[in-house]
C-alpha cells in the first residue's frame, strides 16, 4: 500500500490549477445511463472513484472510453444489466447513484446497500422513499435494494433531511418519469446544479436546481450531450488551506470562487489574506492567524468536506477554535491522528475544541477517509520533520496527483510504493 512522506517546514509558493469536481463527475457519469446516445464529459478528474465508476458502468454493459485526458465518453446504448454489485458499492458509496437512472431507463435496478463507512452510518432511506413515491416497488433482500417500476410517475417529494446524492438520484429518476415531480428541501450544493445542467443539455426539463424546490417535467427519452464538469470546490479549498497553513503565498487557477465562499470567508476571519479575481484565488498566510470557530452545514454553509482540513489549520491559529460537525456523526477520525502529531484537540460529542497554536511534529499517521487524509497531509506540511501518511488509497479516490501538485508549489512530499 502506498504512503506519502512529507517533510514539513516549506512555505508553499506558485500556482496550481483546480481539477474537475469528483462529486459532480460521479453523478454525471451515472446520468449517462439515462440515454442510449453517448454523453461526453470534459474536465473529469482522473481519480480512483472515477475509475471505479467506469468499472461499474462497464459491468452494466456500458462502453466507457477516454478519448483524451480528462474526457470520458459514455455510451449506454448497450445497457444490458442493472446490478451494482457489493464489491463495487463497498469501495465507493456513490455507486448508489445508478439506482435512479437504471430504474428510470430500464424499469429495474438491483443495487447493493452501501452500509456504514468511516464517517457515519449514512443510510439511503430518503432515496428509497422518494422512488417509492414515484411508484417503484422496492424490496431489500440479501443486502441489496431491488427496485422495479413499469414507468416511474411524477410525485411531490419532501426530503426530511437534506441529502446531496439523494437529491441527485431522485432528480435523475424524475427526468424520465411520467408527469411532473417536485423535489422539496433539495440539496443546494453546486454539484446538484451541475448535474441539472447536464440533464438539461440531454433534453430534460428541470427548473429550480440550486434552490430548495426543484421541478421536473418528465420526458419520454433523452439524447446525448457534451458537458464540462465544474471545478472541484473542495480541492480548491484544500489548496487554500495549504497556502494558509504553511504561511505561503499561492494562486489557485480555474476555480469557481462563488462555490467556496464559506471557506474563503472562514479563512479571512482568521486574518489570512484571500483575493478573488475572476477564476483565480490568491491566498497569503499570516504569521499569527486568529482562531475562528466553524460549524459544518449544508451548502452554502461551511462544508463538512472541508472540516478536517480546517482542523489542521486551526492547530496553527492563536486561540480556541470550536469545530462543530453537523452533517456526519463520526467525522473526527483525523483528530486523534493530529493529536499524535502534537495538536491539542478535545472531542465533546459533535464538537472538536482545538487549542492553538501548537508545534506539530512529524509522525506515522493513518488516513481514515479522503478528507481526513487531506488534513494529515496539510498537518505534515507544517510539522517538524517527517510525516508518513498511511492508507493513501483514500486520498487517491478523490485528489488527482496531489503529491505532484503540492510538490510543484515547493512542498517536500514523495510517494512511497
Ligand atoms: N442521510 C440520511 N438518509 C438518507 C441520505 C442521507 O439520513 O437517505 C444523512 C446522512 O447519513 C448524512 C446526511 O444525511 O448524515 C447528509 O448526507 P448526504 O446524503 O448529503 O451525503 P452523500 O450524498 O452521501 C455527498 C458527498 C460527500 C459529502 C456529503 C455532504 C458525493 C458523492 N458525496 O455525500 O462527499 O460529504 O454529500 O456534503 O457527492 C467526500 O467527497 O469526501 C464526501 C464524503
Amino acid at each position: 500500500m502506498d504512503k506519502l512522506k512529507i517533510t514539513g517546514g516549506v512555505r508553499l509558493e506558485g500556482s496550481v490549477t483546480v481539477s474537475g469536481a469528483k462529486n459532480a463527475a460521479l453523478p454525471a457519469m451515472a446520468a449517462a445511463l439515462l440515454s442510449p446516445v453517448p454523453v461526453e464529459l470534459g474536465n473529469v478528474p482522473m481519480v480512483n472513484d472515477i475509475r471505479t465508476t467506469r468499472k461499474l458502468l462497464a459491468e452494466l454493459g456500458v462502453r466507457v472510453t477516454l478519448p483524451e485526458d480528462h474526457t470520458v465518453r459514455i455510451d449506454a446504448g448497450g445497457l444490458a444489466r442493472c446490478e451494482a454489485p457489493y464489491e463495487l458499492v463497498r469501495t465507493m458509496r456513490a455507486s448508489v447513484l445508478v439506482l435512479g437512472p437504471l430504474l428510470a431507463r430500464t424499469g429495474r435496478a438491483r443495487v447493493s446497500l452501501p452500509g456504514g463507512c468511516a464517517i457515519g452510518a449514512r443510510p439511503i432511506d430518503s432515496h428509497i422513499r422518494g422512488l417509492e413515491k414515484m411508484g417503484a416497488d422496492i424490496r431489500t433482500e440479501h443486502g441489496y435494494v431491488e427496485a422495479t417500476a413499469r414507468r416511474l410517475r411524477g410525485a411531490d417529494i419532501l426530503f426530511d433531511r437534506v441529502t446531496v446524492t439523494g437529491t441527485e438520484n431522485l432528480l435523475m429518476a424524475a427526468v424520465l418519469a411520467e408527469g411532473e415531480t417536485i423535489l422539496r428541501n433539495s440539496a443546494l450544493e453546486p454539484e446538484v446544479v451541475d448535474l441539472a445542467r447536464l440533464l438539461s443539455a440531454m433534453g430534460a426539463d428541470v427548473e429550480g436546481a440550486g434552490t430548495p424546490t426543484i421541478r421536473v417535467r418528465g420526458v419520454r427519452e433523452l439524447h446525448g450531450a457534451s458537458h464540462r464538469v465544474m471545478p472541484d470546490r473542495i480541492e480548491a479549498g484544500t489548496f487554500l488551506v495549504a497556502g494558509a497553513v504553511t504561511k505561503g503565498n499561492i494562486e489557485i487557477l480555474g476555480a469557481e470562487p462563488a462555490t467556496l465562499l464559506s471557506t474563503v470567508e472562514k479563512l479571512r476571519e482568521t486574518g489570512v489574506l484571500v483575493e478573488i479575481d475572476g477564476d483565480r484565488i490568491r491566498v497569503a498566510g499570516v504569521e499569527a492567524p486568529r482562531a475562528a470557530s466553524a460549524t459544518t452545514r449544508e451548502h452554502p454553509g461551511f462544508p463538512t468536506d472541508m472540516q478536517a482540513q480546517y482542523m489542521a489549520f486551526s492547530t496553527q491559529a492563536c486561540g480556541v477554535s470550536v469545530i462543530t460537525e453537523n452533517i456526519f456523526e463520526n467525522r473526527f477520525m483525523h483528530a486523534s491522528e493530529l493529536v499524535r502529531m502534537g495538536a491539542r484537540i478535545r472531542i465533546e460529542g459533535a464538537r472538536a475544541i482545538v487549542e492553538g497554536p501548537t508545534r506539530l511534529s512529524g509522525a506515522n499517521v493513518i488516513a481514515s477517509d479522503l478528507r481526513a487524509g487531506a488534513s494529515l497531509v496539510l498537518a505534515g506540511l507544517v510539522a517538524e520533520g517527517d510525516t508518513v501518511v498511511n492508507r493513501v488509497y483514500h486520498l487517491d479516490r478523490g485528489y488527482e496527483r496531489l503529491e505532484e501538485r503540492l510538490g510543484m508549489l515547493g512542498a517536500r512530499i514523495e510517494r512511497i510504493h
